[in-house]
């Protein structure tokens, strides 16, 4: 099918343009961009329907979200990698990175064989596997790397904790280099978490819930980025949520570590202060912190020392979720509420402009993870999301296509609706009244 995206505001920082105009898709392919209402193609396009009027829209190169859990296999009563792409597709995502803390995790070439197997069954949008760093993810025999990478593994991770034995990481970085892929680091110190299950400070005080200190992530990053130094390993920093996450990561960049960093929706849309009470909605790892790391994560989002938002969904059963914070697992949706709550929390306060929220959300992702796309140049596959940033509406959890509801954000009034997903020029989301 060819397509017609006619009239839409352009946003492709990689090729610098922030412009209305027209969008010819051939063949799945971007094939002209301009003025192109005389054109014969797009006369053609006109005569079968095949045209998006995108008026009063903004036209993107694909978001690509590098850290999701799908829970496919194992935990399949709390997401699929149907439903899971599915979300993502409605949240204007053009692809994922399953993380692998999965049942079994994915740890060898055939278990990453195994998610692209389902995935190219089942998913719309491209999926992008993240391997296991060790065996099992038990911190204690690195995995077979390359062998992961040869079955299509786009980068490694333990997500859900970090590898506490340096030397084994050590080794890992080395290959994961080797190799070229990114090591995407979920950074919390085991032996100081211990209960913890939201941020140390009044409000864990208040509730009586044991906190998790800043060092808890702190202390990792620190190492990870020296580890990242001397192994010349790229190294992508997961959901960071403290204020010295982001000047370490600073401080890294200008000696010259190959280091990059994620913030998801939740902590920067959120401070501990807004915890109503012992509502697990509102358990996430790592937790919602103060104001000060708040302010400070959104001005290294909007001086690009972050590089990229991703969401870190982690859907889970209502069950599991309605028990007390103490008890409820780690974790929240993000896929359906990511673009909005960025629109609302970053663009419209003035700490994103449009095209940065693309790059962010798009451009940069993309990069980090070495894979095409991130861009809308003539020649590339029309991996397009069509959204605006004006429309008003209620978040409502009860309208996610996730099997997962648990949100925090849940009747928040937010900016930002995503009209149409598009991958291959194939539209696999648009929305609907
Ligand atoms: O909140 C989280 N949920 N943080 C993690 O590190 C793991 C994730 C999950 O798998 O549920
Ligand atoms: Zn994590
Ligand atoms: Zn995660």
């Amino acid at each position: 099918m060819n397509l017609w995206i006619k009239n839409g505001h352009l946003l492709d920082p990689a090729n610098q343009r922030d412009e209305i105009c027209d969008l010819y898709i051939k063949d799945g392919k971007v094939a002209r961009i301009g003025s192109l209402s005389s054109d014969t193609d797009v006369k053609e396009c006109e005569k079968n329907g095949e045209v998006i009027d995108a008026t009063g829209k903004y036209v993107m190169p694909g978001f690509l979200d590098l850290h999701v859990h799908l829970r496919e296999p194992g935990f399949e009563y709390k997401e699929t990698i149907e439903s899971g792409t599915r979300a993502a597709a409605k949240g204007g995502f053009t692809g994922v990175c399953p993380m692998p803390n999965t049942k079994p995790p994915t740890d060898c070439p055939e278990r990453v064989k195994k998610v692209l197997e389902i995935a190219s069954r089942d998913s719309r949008i491209h999926v992008y596997p993240v391997g296991a760093v060790t065996i099992g993810q038990m911190g204690e025999e690195v995995a077979d790397i390359e062998g992961m990478v040869k079955a299509g593994a786009k980068a490694i991770s333990e997500d859900g904790k970090s590898v506490m034995n340096a030397r084994i990481y050590h080794r890992a970085m080395e290959e994961a280099a080797r190799l070229g892929i990114p090591v995407m680091a979920h950074c919390e110190d085991k032996n100081m978490v211990g209960k913890g299950a939201m941020n140390a400070g009044e409000k864990a005080r208040e509730l009586g819930i044991e906190g998790i200190t800043n060092a808890v992530e702190d202390v990792i990053v620190a190492r990870d980025i020296l580890l990242a130094k001397e192994t010349k390993a790229r190294l992508h920093l997961c959901h960071c949520s403290t204020k010295d996450s982001v000047d370490m990561i600073q401080y890294a960049k200008e000696n010259g570590v190959d280091v990059s960093g994620e913030v998801c929706p939740h902590h920067f849309s959120l401070t501990q202060d807004d915890i109503p009470g012992d509502d697990a909605n509102y358990k996430m790892n790592p937790p919602l912190r103060a104001s000060t790391d708040v302010e400070r994560l959104c001005r290294g989002l909007s001086d690009g020392t972050m590089e990229a938002i991703s969401t870190d969904h982690a859907p889970h059963s209502e069950e599991e979720k309605n028990q007390s914070i103490a008890k409820a697992p780690f974790g929240i949706v993000g896929s359906e509420t990511a673009y909005a709550l960025t629109v609302t929390n970053l663009v419209k306060k003035g700490y994103l402009t449009p095209m940065q929220l693309v790059e962010r959300m798009s451009t940069n992702p993309h990069r980090i993870l070495g894979v095409p796309g991130g861009n809308l140049s003539v020649g590339m596959p029309a991996d397009i999301t069509i959204a605006d940033m004006d429309t008003s509406y209620t978040i409502d959890k009860h309208t996610f296509v996730s099997k997962g509801k648990n949100t925090p954000f849940h009747g928040m009034k937010v900016y930002g609706r995503v009209f149409y997903t598009l991958v291959a020029g194939e539209i696999v989301y648009q929305y609907e009244e």
